[in-house]
């Protein structure tokens, strides 16, 4: 059969909400028409983010139940190693809570002030961390990746032409680090090949640069390569994601994502003076080395996880599901930078919403309007987010893109929810003009998306 079935069922659920429309007007007014301010019982889907927002298997919670919560050396401990060891060939592995801590720990351990780290893309976080460590972070991502609506496969990839002439050119002495990010996150969720990282590591090697790999996405981008890149079209997605790690040096994963858990990370590292820096750091900051900030329970939780989420079949069907809303959301006419991911897809808010500016912040427009209209939370990635503003909070320089992101849980909605999002998107589609902009009351000078609080123009 052509149907591509998940290989799970349902064994517990968790009640949804429903609001009526005008509850959800004062809902999002008494937000400030910021989604971060909702609480999550006044949303009926809630898309803005998969981080730590996927469900566990009974395979996990009964791993859980036997959670060894000593303070050292706990019996969760090995078993989260050995998975951890097992997939990422690293001799070093240091847990941390989540991902953003492993940044701030190798950041500050690896970095000195005034070097430079490359990227195809750092995550936000990962950008803000480079810089609390007093260095620059900077983004190479290959041309490709500009034209949201190339079907490229891998449009994760850096730009190679650019990173070699970085590494032999004037500025090339204060490289510190290359940093990969799979599957590219800040750019559509478009993966990265394993070509492309081959070659980076050639790169990094002649140059003597660290390069590591920042890999929330490891199984996803591992299954995408199995799918597009014909020389591993014969691998299953746990080999591939064992050689891409092998082809780094070491690797911050959050597990929020791939770990099917609600929480965790490790920093893999292959260097001893640098392990022996980082856990140092990790223990004065996040816990003992053999738990970095995370219960026993978790551990047993992310070791089982960090084994389901290699499943072909999950994998396959995961995916199948993310690109079967693409289509639907695609038929109704609103573009989403392709080709599909599958973590997230990202609307073209710009494309949709023509009669209003940048300065109308068209992304959080259409976002409000899910939300208004369906109860449907999500996140904007366009000038609210990546735009520079004056004092009185006017956009200056606007972002190159506005849009949407859709970030699909795991094993969490159904085909049919997923229906009910695109059902949503193609009312609005049918008479976008009705969507108004907003403008900016308030905004802090840091991490602006997060506290914001704006009214329609
Ligand atoms: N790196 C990438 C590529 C990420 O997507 C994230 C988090 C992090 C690092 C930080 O990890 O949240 O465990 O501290 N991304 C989430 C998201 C928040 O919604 O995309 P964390």
């Amino acid at each position: 059969p052509r149907t591509i079935l998940p290989p799970y069922r349902i064994k517990v659920v968790e009640p949804i909400p429903f609001l009526s429309a005008e509850e959800r007007q004062r809902a999002l007014a008494e937000a400030g028409y910021n989604p971060f301010n909702l609480r999550a019982d006044q949303i009926t889907i809630d898309l803005l983010s998969d981080s730590g927002t996927g469900a566990t298997s009974a395979a996990q919670e009964a791993a859980a139940a036997l959670g060894d919560e000593s303070y050292a050396g706990a019996r969760s401990w090995f078993r989260f190693r050995d998975e951890v060891v097992d997939l990422t060939g690293y001799p070093h592995i240091l847990p941390v809570h989540q991902g953003r801590a492993g940044e701030r720990i190798l950041f500050t351990s690896l970095l000195k002030p005034g070097q430079i780290c490359i990227s195809n893309t750092h995550f936000d976080t990962t950008h803000a961390n480079v810089e609390l460590a007093g260095a620059e972070p900077r983004d190479l991502p290959c041309p490709e990746a500009a034209d949201l609506d190339s079907v490229e496969p891998f449009k994760g990839n850096i730009d190679l032409d650019a990173l070699e002439r970085t590494l032999t050119g004037p500025e090339g002495h204060r490289v510190g680090l290359v940093l990969m990010t799979i599957t590219n996150n800040g750019l559509g969720a478009q993966p990265v090949s394993m070509a492309n990282l081959e070659a980076v590591r050639e790169l990094c090697r002649r140059h003597h640069v660290p390069f590591f790999l920042d890999a929330a996405r490891f199984a996803e981008n591992a299954w995408l390569v199995s799918q597009r890149e014909s020389a591993y079209s014969d691998w299953t997605p746990r080999q591939i994601a064992t050689r891409a790690f092998q082809l780094a040096d070491g690797c911050l994963v959050s597990l929020k994502k791939d770990g099917l858990s609600a929480i965790g990370g490790f920093i893999g590292l292959r260097d001893d003076d640098l392990h022996a820096v980082c856990e140092a750091n990790l223990i004065a900051s996040e816990g003992f080395s053999t738990y970095g900030g995370l219960a026993g329970h978790d551990l047993e939780r992310l070791a089982q996880g960090i084994r389901e989420v290699v499943d072909p079949a999950y994998l396959r069907a995961r995916a199948a599901s993310t690109a079967r809303l693409a289509r639907l959301i695609n038929d109704a006419g609103v573009a989403t930078v392709q080709p599909a991911g599958i973590h997230g897809l990202y609307l073209n808010a710009a494309r949709l919403l023509p009669h209003l500016s940048p300065r109308d912040f068209p992304g959080h427009s259409l976002g409000c309007q899910l939300y208004l209209d369906g109860g449907i939370r999500c996140a904007e990635v366009g000038s609210l987010y990546l735009g520079t503003v004056d004092d009185q909070h006017q956009l200056v320089t606007p972002a190159p893109f506005e849009l949407v992101r859709l970030a699909i849980p795991r094993r969490v909605y159904t085909d049919t929810h997923l229906e009910y999002v695109a059902a949503v998107l193609a009312d609005i589609a049918k008479d976008p003009e009705r969507v108004r902009g907003y403008r900016i009351v308030s905004a802090p000078r840091l991490l602006r998306p997060f506290k914001v609080i704006l009214e329609p123009v």
